[in-house]
This record gives structure tokens, C-alpha cells and sequence, in this order.
């Protein structure tokens, strides 16, 4: 079977990404290559479901390459993201007896990747991580660059640390059991990398939706290829500012991968973390950026109608005409408070260039409308 792979420069290591199919198979060998000869044990954290499907072929390819496997499963659910669960996996890996020489395998979604990542970040100062993502929008994002951590009360990802994996696997094959609800969350964030990226990367993933909504299936060599030119994306830039540099407002700042997060943000905290998947709040994240980024000026009437047809082909985001403009204002007053008094917005100059604007240039009655336009649909 043909692979793709993506070498990317972090700042302590090189580290490579394999996507292709059929590669639960050979994590093992994979991780056998990268972690030498030396490596005993492998603490591979998920969660009961994406186990139960997936855990028997990585645990065997892992033994037959002689590393001991101890399993560590986490609940579902992005409320398990927590400190809790962290200290529970610590706790497991210390009864594991792992020693810095051995490896975490974090297989799962975001979640899994997050908690599993955190853990491999701090558990001893740090051991070895490979990322097996098994959702798309694993697969594209949050198994490439190193950002782990978790939830406080407080807010999201509050806690965490760079810490780049080992290795990621990408095996496609795993895409096949996902529910329907999380595809479309995955494309939306899809859509997200391609518009903040190169027309080419936009339109080769407007192609392949195109192409899905037409003929319905999800696999084939170009998604292979689709997710191969995700990652390098994203890897790009990771390596080009790999702490996201604060100060940065230039268009590769790794800020850049935040488009449509200021609303998706917003509409998640009114929603108790209820009603959306983050990539569906992303999908209408992007819609109000693009809105406003028409009516400040910036974008095209064009270039903002491809960006609706092609997040419409992701699939139906839940209901939003429902929630209360005040409240979500207020979500990002809250938000903007805690980046020491600043919104920057990712705004679109045209697909394909981002612009990072101040919050302080949006006017409230501007934002108010491109909010109400786009939820009240
Ligand atoms: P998730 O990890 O909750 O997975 C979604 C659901 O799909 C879960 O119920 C999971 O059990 C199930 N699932 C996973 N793989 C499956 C499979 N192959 N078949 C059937 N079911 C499967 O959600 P997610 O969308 O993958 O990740 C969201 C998290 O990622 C958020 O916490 C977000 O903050 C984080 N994130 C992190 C980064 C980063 O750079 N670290 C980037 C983006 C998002
Ligand atoms: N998902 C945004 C980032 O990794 O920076």
C-alpha cells in the first residue's frame, strides 16, 4: 500500500507523520524505528470505544515488535479532558513502571490526544509520545504540533505544554467508524486549514467535498493525499512558531489556525458545551469571520460565497438561531479579557490570506449584525 510521509523540524527533534491505510498494523514497527532498541514498555491511553475497535491490532503489532503493552483507558467526552483524568493516567503510569526511555501511544481523538499528550509532557519531564489519531480532525490538527493539555472550570485548554510526538500514524481506515456528526465537525476544520493556507489547499479540499456529497465514499487515495497536504500545512507553521508567539501578527503566525475560533468559542461557553462539536462551532466561527471580513472591507463578496458553499458541504450544523446576541457578546468580552485585553480576530483578506485584526478595530454594532445575519439563517 502506498504511504505518504511528511518529515517536520520541531525544536528538539525531528519527528515524521505516516498516513496511509491499513497502518494500525504497523505502529509497532513504526515505533520500534523511533524509539530503538532500548524502549521496553508502551503505556497506549484511549478511551473504551475507539479500544474496543481498534486497541487488539495496535496492542499486537506493538508486542510482536517486543514491547510489553499496558493499557490505560480514559472516559469519553471532552468533560474528561480534566486534570482528574490526568492524574489518573499518571497514576497508571507510574504503577506501569514506565522509565523515560519507553513511550505513551495516545489512540483516539483530540481528546485522547490532549490528555495522553499532557501526560507524556510531564510524567518523569517527559517521554516519548506516538499519536495515532483516529478522528479527521485528529488526523489534520491536534495529533500535528504538540499543543497537550486540559480543561479547568475555568476554560478550555488552560493547562497544558508543547510537547511534539515521536511519531504520528495516520491510518484512514479508522475513519470508517466514525459517526456521521463527527466527520462533519472534522471537514469544518478542514475548511478552516484551507482557508487560512493556499487557494490550492482550499480548493483541493472543496474538490474532495464536492466529490464526497456526490458520490458518498470517504475513501480513496485522495483523502489520502487530502490529509497528507493538511498535515504539511500545519506543520509548516508549527515549525515556523512553534510556541505561537504572542507578538506575531504576520499571516504564517501559528495564530493564523485559529480562524473562526473567536465565535466558535463564544457559541461553545453559551452552550455549556452541549449543543455543538467544536468543528461545527468552528464551521460557524468561520462564517461570521467572513462576514465580517466583507464588511470591513477586507474580502470579496465572491471569495465569501465560496466559503459558505463549501462549509455547507460539510455536512448541517445544529440550530443557532435560538441563542442570545448579549450573551454571546458578553462570551467574548470574557474571552478578550483573558488575552491581557485583546481580541485578535483571524479575518481573510481572500482565501488563502489570513489577516490578523485587533478587536479594537471591530466595532460592536458591525460584529452584532455579522453575528445575527449568520445564526439567524
Ligand atoms: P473526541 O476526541 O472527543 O472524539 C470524538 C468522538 O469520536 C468521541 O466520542 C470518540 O470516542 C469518538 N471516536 C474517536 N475515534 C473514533 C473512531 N475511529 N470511530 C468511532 N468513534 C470514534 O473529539 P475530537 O474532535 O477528535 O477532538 C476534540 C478535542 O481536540 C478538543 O478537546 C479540542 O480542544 C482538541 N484539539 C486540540 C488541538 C491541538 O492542537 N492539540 C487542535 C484542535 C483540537
Ligand atoms: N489547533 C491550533 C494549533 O495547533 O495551533
Amino acid at each position: 500500500l502506498p504511504r505518504l510521509e511528511i518529515r517536520t523540524q520541531a525544536l528538539f527533534h525531528e519527528y515524521e507523520i505516516t498516513i496511509g491505510r491499513g497502518l494500525l498494523f504497523e505502529v509497532g514497527r513504526i515505533s520500534r524505528d523511533r524509539l530503538g532498541k532500548s524502549s521496553r514498555r508502551v503505556a497506549l491511553v484511549s478511551n473504551q470505544k475507539i479500544f474496543s475497535l481498534y486497541g487488539p491490532t495496535i496492542r499486537q503489532s506493538l508486542e510482536a515488535r517486543g514491547f510489553s503493552v499496558f493499557s490505560w483507558l480514559i472516559g469519553d467526552g471532552e468533560g474528561k479532558k480534566s486534570l482528574s483524568t490526568l492524574a489518573g493516567v499518571l497514576q497508571f503510569l507510574t504503577k506501569a513502571e514506565l522509565e523515560r526511555s519507553d513511550a505513551i501511544v495516545a489512540l483516539g481523538g483530540g481528546v485522547v490526544g490532549d490528555v495522553a499528550g499532557f501526560a507524556s509532557a510531564v510524567y518523569m519531564r517527559g517521554v516519548p509520545l506516538i499519536q495515532v489519531p483516529t478522528t479527521l480532525l485528529a488526523q489534520i490538527d491536534s495529533s500535528v504540533g504538540g499543543k497537550t493539555g486540559v480543561n479547568l472550570a475555568a476554560g478550555k485548554n488552560l493547562v497544558g505544554s508543547f510537547h511534539q510526538p515521536h511519531a504520528v500514524v495516520i491510518d484512514i481506515d479508522t475513519l470508517t467508524t466514525l459517526p456521521e456528526r463527527e466527520l462533519t465537525a472534522g471537514w469544518c476544520e478542514c475548511v478552516k486549514q484551507g482557508a487560512v493556507s493556499t487557494r490550492k489547499l482550499f480548493t483541493e479540499t472543496s474538490d474532495y467535498l464536492r466529490r464526497l456529497t456526490s458520490q458518498g465514499s470517504l475513501l480513496s487515495p485522495q483523502l489520502e493525499q487530502l490529509i497528507a497536504s493538511h498535515c504539511a500545512f500545519k506543520a509548516a507553521i508549527v515549525t515556523g512558531d512553534e510556541r505561537e508567539s504572542p507578538a506575531r501578527r504576520d499571516s504564517r503566525s501559528r495564530k493564523i489556525l485559529n480562524f473562526g475560533h473567536t465565535i466558535a468559542h463564544a457559541l461553545e461557553t453559551v452552550t455549556g458545551y452541549q449543543r455543538f462539536r467544536h468543528g461545527e462551532a468552528v464551521g460557524y466561527g468561520m462564517l461570521v469571520a467572513g462576514e465580517l471580513s466583507k464588511n470591513l472591507g477586507l474580502l470579496e463578496g465572491s471569495e465569501l460565497e465560496l466559503l459558505q458553499q463549501t462549509i455547507a458541504m460539510c455536512g448541517s450544523l445544529p440550530f443557532a438561531g435560538d441563542l442570545d446576541e448579549n450573551e454571546l457578546m458578553r462570551a467574548i468580552e470574557h474571552d478578550k479579557k483573558r488575552n491581557a485585553g485583546q481580541t485578535q480576530w483571524v479575518l481573510l483578506a481572500r482565501i488563502g490570506r489570513p489577516r490578523i485584526v485587533n478587536g479594537s478595530d471591530i466595532g460592536p454594532r458591525l460584529l452584532r449584525r455579522s453575528i445575527r445575519k449568520v445564526l439567524q439563517k
